[in-house]
């Protein structure tokens, strides 16, 4: 803990998330609270920020699911420290939640900052989020467009809708694209290169005619560039399994166009589950290693499914989703819910699981087990 660490208690009034890595929360302290929805509030207002990159890494989740998570008029005392006029949160406590306070059960409506720069008379050609998604704005002086024309409105929200999806399916390979800025400095290979290296280290690990001995299946490819790395540059029999379609980058349509001889893998456009080899018609014997790189979801189905048909598994997980996985629970009886304790939880899962790192920045750790190790289950499992 930080010799300068304090706290602030305060009502939150507005919440506002920059992206994985950055929150802002602005609260009205603790003497003004009765002052809290009065519009006149800039003065009174504290500045918080949430910087996920320096905290816990269990931080994301407790601020954004389950009991923790924080809510628009709740009152709550953070512990951080001051820089300047922005208070970095390092962690927090609840002293009342909105749902406690509030007695008819209304929604606390948020109070933004009075952005002067908005003030301005001439009005923007950028529609205003809130009025596309919700056909209101509250905001004060809101410079943004307010469209009036229900037809133009609807495509407005299309693309907004649209826009959203594909910023989140991308929001990993953009924050990776960030950090292989500073990444030559420490020795470790940028993220961009993560599927390169995974391959590479594939085949040092399992031997080249091991994997050429049958199918590699990539789950939750996305876009395909693991399975591009084994399937289209190495030849092997590497087949994507996701219900999101291949979409291939620049560089790697002019390859196949340069080599009318080379394929882009096979697609399995479904999501992975325990029917999938029927679904599809596969045989498991001739699966030889299922792989995952920032599986996501599917990273617990993996690992659960290469033990159920004792194919060898080779994955590294990302993302924790312990809201969505409610009933996982560690030995110690502790739901996991960071990513070290989420790689606890599956390498407790079979004393056969392996662990190693592999060189580039980001979530670069790889759970496997190697052929012939993984058809038992720890003692006492089913
Ligand atoms: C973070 S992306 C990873 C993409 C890619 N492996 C990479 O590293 O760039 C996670 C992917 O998991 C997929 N996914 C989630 N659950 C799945 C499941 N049960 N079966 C197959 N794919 C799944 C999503 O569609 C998404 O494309």
């Amino acid at each position: 803990m930080d010799s300068n660490e304090t706290i602030v208690t305060g009502q939150i009034v507005h919440l506002r998330k920059l992206s994985k890595k950055m929150m802002f929360v602005d609260i009205i302290a603790n003497n003004d609270i009765s002052d809290s929805q009065s519009e006149d509030n800039n003065c009174l207002r504290k500045n918080l920020v949430f910087k996920f990159w320096d905290l816990a890494s269990c931080m994301w989740d407790k601020t954004n699911r389950g009991d923790d998570k924080l809510h628009h008029g709740d009152i709550v005392q953070f512990h951080g420290t001051w820089h300047k006029d922005l208070f970095s949160v390092r962690d927090y406590t609840f002293i009342n939640k909105w749902s406690d306070i509030s007695k008819d059960n209304t929604a606390f409506k948020p109070i933004p900052p009075i952005n002067n720069k908005h003030k301005s008379t001439q009005e923007s050609n950028i529609p205003c989020k809130y009025f596309v998604n919700t056909g209101k704005c509250e905001t004060t002086n809101c410079a943004y467009l307010h469209e009036t024309n229900s037809k133009k409105l609807k495509s407005s929200r299309n693309n907004y809708v649209q826009e959203r999806i594909q910023r989140r399916i991308l929001e990993h390979e953009i924050q990776f694209d960030d950090e292989s800025i500073s990444s030559e400095k420490n020795g470790l290979h940028p993220a961009t290169k993560r599927c390169e290296e995974f391959t590479n280290w594939l085949v040092n690990q399992y031997g080249d005619d091991y994997l050429r001995s049958g199918i590699i299946l990539d789950v939750a490819g996305g876009r395909g560039d693991l399975a591009f790395e084994l399937a289209v540059k190495r030849g092997y029999n590497c087949q994507i399994v996701d219900p999101r379609p291949q979409k291939l980058k620049r560089w790697q349509v002019k390859l196949l166009k340069k080599n009318p001889d080379l394929k882009s893998p096979v697609h399995h456009t479904r999501m992975f589950d325990k029917d999938f080899f029927q679904n599809v018609n596969l045989d498991v014997k001739d699966v030889k290693l299922i792989i995952g790189m920032h599986p996501d979801e599917a990273t617990e189905c993996i690992i659960d499914i290469g033990l159920l048909y004792c194919i060898p598994v080779s994955f590294v997980p990302c993302c924790v989703f312990s809201a969505l996985f409610p009933n996982r629970r560690l030995s110690s009886g502790d739901q996991p819910t960071s990513l070290p304790e989420f790689i606890q939880y599956l390498c407790e899962k079979s004393s056969n699981i392996q662990i190693k790192s592999l060189p580039f920045i980001g979530r670069n750790q790889v759970l496997f087990s190697m052929p012939n190790s993984n058809n038992f289950y720890k003692e006492g499992e089913t």
